[in-house]
């Protein structure tokens, strides 16, 4: 019988704790340094720990880092294009000694994870910067990040005590989890797609084409940390409630969160969302224009052209790439760059930042651009922000 797409690395990183480990490192976190790091980090201390970020098993030693950044490759070899680090200020990483176990703390009832410093090493942030985003530029959400983060970075091996507390975890799945619902529903191939946003008819079109291809679609919004101006989670996850109960087939849909902040990091940052879906049972997965971008600081396709870097084997998720999708008057329906035949006068340009601007001024977008039922949905979003 076909199977579910592997790992990256070969199998699913595991370093949650339960039973008597579990009962240990309780009792043990009580003795350790406590740090209070933040819901990004814990997040993704939790995604290493489930195995989302297979084959990392902990947060990135300084040779990993300067693998990742100068070759986008692990020094296994496997690819790897972000950095998955633990910025610490002086104040907390002087005291701390290398081989030390600390513990991470998501409030003072709360411990998430203990981390074992394998390394404690100065950051030079503007590398970081620099390799990551293609820009040193502060007005880029994730530069701005990594150079107000702290100038030291613990390295070490995570072990899970508990998953971060949200309020989206009925979303949320483990790849563990995910691979076990699609084989219970014969899913062996898989279209992951990647968002940040509630969904427009782009992405609708995007999604249509992907239930062609594939047993199964897997929607997974990023639930992190966002930029000022993106739609909040209960506001994505349900617009796509709205979106696959009146419109897809449900039992070919399956919505699942991912809660890791959004990097913003375009073309690297495809790389990293195409090697996570893997992780999490999908076989394909899609980019299409403009790919975790932001602003003007990648080219529309630069997410695309990545993956000609390197061989097929070594991404192992085949990516499903996409033209700029718009609504064509003239085609009668949405359609791309590559498959419409007629000139930017008969095409409706369909975006995001388009369709928030109408809804602040109260009007609703046309369903050419989002589904009524999807409008509806973002209507409260403006109306709980104006009433608080
Ligand atoms: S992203 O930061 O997560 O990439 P978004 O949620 O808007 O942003 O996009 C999700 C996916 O849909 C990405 O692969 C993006 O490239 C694609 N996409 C969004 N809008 C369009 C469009 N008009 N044409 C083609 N692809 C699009």
């Amino acid at each position: 019988m076909k199977g579910l797409v592997e790992p990256h690395g070969g199998k699913l990183v595991d370093r949650r704790l339960d039973g008597e480990d579990r009962e240990q490192a309780l009792e043990e976190v009580q003795n350790l340094k406590r740090l209070f790091p933040g819901v990004d980090i814990l997040m993704d201390a939790e995604k290493i720990a489930i195995g989302a970020f297979s084959p990392l098993e902990g947060f990135m030693t300084h040779r990993e880092l300067k693998e990742v950044l100068e070759t986008m490759h692990l020094p296994t070899g496997w690819v790897w294009t972000l950095p998955v680090i633990f910025q610490v200020d002086d104040d907390t990483a002087i005291p701390i000694k290398e081989g030390e176990r600390v513990g991470l703390w998501y409030d003072e009832h709360t411990p998430i994870a203990i981390l074992e410093v394998e390394e404690k090493y100065r950051l030079d942030k503007v590398w970081v910067a620099e390799k990551t985003f293609g820009t040193v530029d502060e007005a880029h959400p994730g530069v701005a990040k990594v150079l107000q983060g702290g100038d030291w970075a613990l390295a070490g091996k995570i072990d899970l005590i508990h998953p971060v507390p949200h309020p989206w975890r009925d979303f949320e799945f483990t790849p563990q989890e995910t691979r076990e619902i699609f084989q219970k529903r014969g899913w062996t191939t898989v279209v992951a797609f990647q968002t940040r946003n509630a969904p427009h008819r782009a992405h609708e079109y995007l999604q249509r084409v992907a239930l062609e291809i594939a047993d199964g679609l897997f929607v997974q919004p990023i639930l992190g940390s966002k930029k000022p101006g993106d739609f909040d989670n209960e506001t994505i996850i349900n617009a796509y409630k709205a979106l696959i109960q009146n419109y897809f087939p449900e039992n070919r849909v399956f919505l699942g969160g991912l809660s890791t902040p959004m990097r913003y990091a375009g073309p690297k940052e495809a790389v990293f969302h195409a090697i996570v879906r893997k992780n999490y049972g999908a076989s394909h997965f899609m980019v299409g224009r403009d790919h975790a971008g932001v602003g003007n600081y990648y080219d529309p396709f630069a997410a695309q052209q990545i993956f000609e870097e390197f061989e097929d084997h070594e991404i192992g998720v085949q990516i499903i790439k996409f033209g700029y999708v718009f609504y064509c008057h003239a085609c009668g329906g949405l359609a791309s760059d590559k498959t419409c035949g007629h000139t930017d006068e008969q095409r409706l340009k369909i975006s995001m930042t388009k369709v928030r601007e109408m809804l602040k001024r109260g009007e609703t977008p046309p369903p050419e651009m989002v589904r009524p039922e999807v409008a509806e949905v973002l209507k409260e979003f403006f109306h709980r922000q104006v009433t608080g």
